[in-house]
């Protein structure tokens, strides 16, 4: 079954300046049981997405389902199968992790959910903070404890909206060993992220959305070989020949420069000898999900692909 179903999604948002569109038409199928990515630079609309997924927004046109559940005709029943773990730290600073979680529970109407309740804290490394106030938390803490918040009612469904901005290493390792579980045991994955090798590790499936628009969706496998690509990587402190520049990412000291095969990479190398460019560290890789992304997002042509 479609586990999350976006059809001809719109979004318009009225502004002091006129109106702004937000969502052009998005739509997607996300089947059970997948762990699927939606990334996108700032502003491209994946919160905007998620808040009417989750019915905190309505769609200006288009419709969207959750196992079959409109999110807006069947709300509660929509609801109820979705974990969600929004991008803002919210919280109610007056009560404490455990009892923030049975609260959440009481919501969802889970009654007797200790058991539960100690099983997420106890993954999430919360354990210790049981009874601290939620004031009192760091905010990669907070991040945990929302975590744990979206799944007090092990919904089928879990989706996380930039769940690692901002996060310490540990955190997302652990929240990502966890996550990975639930995914292994069934539950379906919609995960937003910046960060690419999170995204190119963990998601089967992926959508690159673009001022509003789908502009990229495969597998990640598949995507990362239409990229059919290598990259050249060295570090220089000289500038580079202006037919290189215009290729280049530069990183600090660090050049990247894609090549579609070896006499291409040859090609490179050439170029920059005759422009006296000295070199270290000098190396070739294969193109990785960063590299697409960044062809995908550049490219002018990046027509809405559904
Ligand atoms: N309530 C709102 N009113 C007006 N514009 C909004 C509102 N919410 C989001 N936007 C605009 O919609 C676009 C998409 O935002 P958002 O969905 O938050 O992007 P993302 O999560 O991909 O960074 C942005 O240009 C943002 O400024
Ligand atoms: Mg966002």
């Amino acid at each position: 079954m479609t586990a999350v179903s976006f059809q001809s999604v719109s979004k318009t948002f009225p502004t002091p300046r006129g109106p702004f569109q937000a969502l052009h038409g998005v739509s997607l199928d996300i089947e059970e049981g997948e762990f699927f990515g939606l990334l996108g630079p700032n502003g491209a609309g994946k919160t905007t997405l998620i808040s009417i997924l989750a019915g905190l927004s309505r769609a200006t046109q288009g419709r969207v389902t959750v196992l079959g559940h409109d999110v807006q005709a069947d709300f509660a029943r929509a609801r109820q199968c979705l974990g969600v773990v929004p991008q803002e730290l919210v919280f109610d600073p007056f009560f404490n992790v455990r009892e923030t979680l049975r609260l959440q529970s009481g919501y969802f109407g889970v009654k007797n959910n200790d058991a539960w309740i100690d099983e997420l804290l106890e993954s999430l490394g919360l354990a210790d903070k049981a009874t601290a106030n939620m004031r009192q938390l760091s905010g990669g803490m907070k991040r945990r404890v929302l975590v744990a918040q979206a799944l007090v009612h092990k919904p089928p469904i879990i989706v996380l909206d930039e769940p690692t901005a901002g996060v310490d290493v540990e955190l997302r390792q652990t929240l990502w060993q966890f996550i990975a579980r639930l995914n292994k045991q069934g539950h379906t994955v919609l995960l937003t992220t910046h960060y690419l090798e999170e995204a190119e590790a963990l998601c089967g499936r992926i959508a690159m959305l673009k001022n509003g628009r789908v502009v990229a969706l495969d597998s990640t496998s598949e995507l990362l070989q239409s990229a059919n690509a290598s990259v050249l990587q060295f570090k220089t402190d000289a500038p580079l020949p202006a037919a290189l520049a215009r290729l280049a990412r530069v990183t600090g000291r660090i050049v990247q420069l894609p090549a579609h095969d070896a006499a291409e990479i040859e090609h490179h190398l050439a170029a920059l000898r005759e422009a006296g460019v000295a070199s270290e560290d000098v190396e070739i890789r294969r193109a990785d999900l960063e590299d697409v992304f960044i062809k995908v997002m550049g490219s002018e042509a990046a027509e809405a692909v559904a």
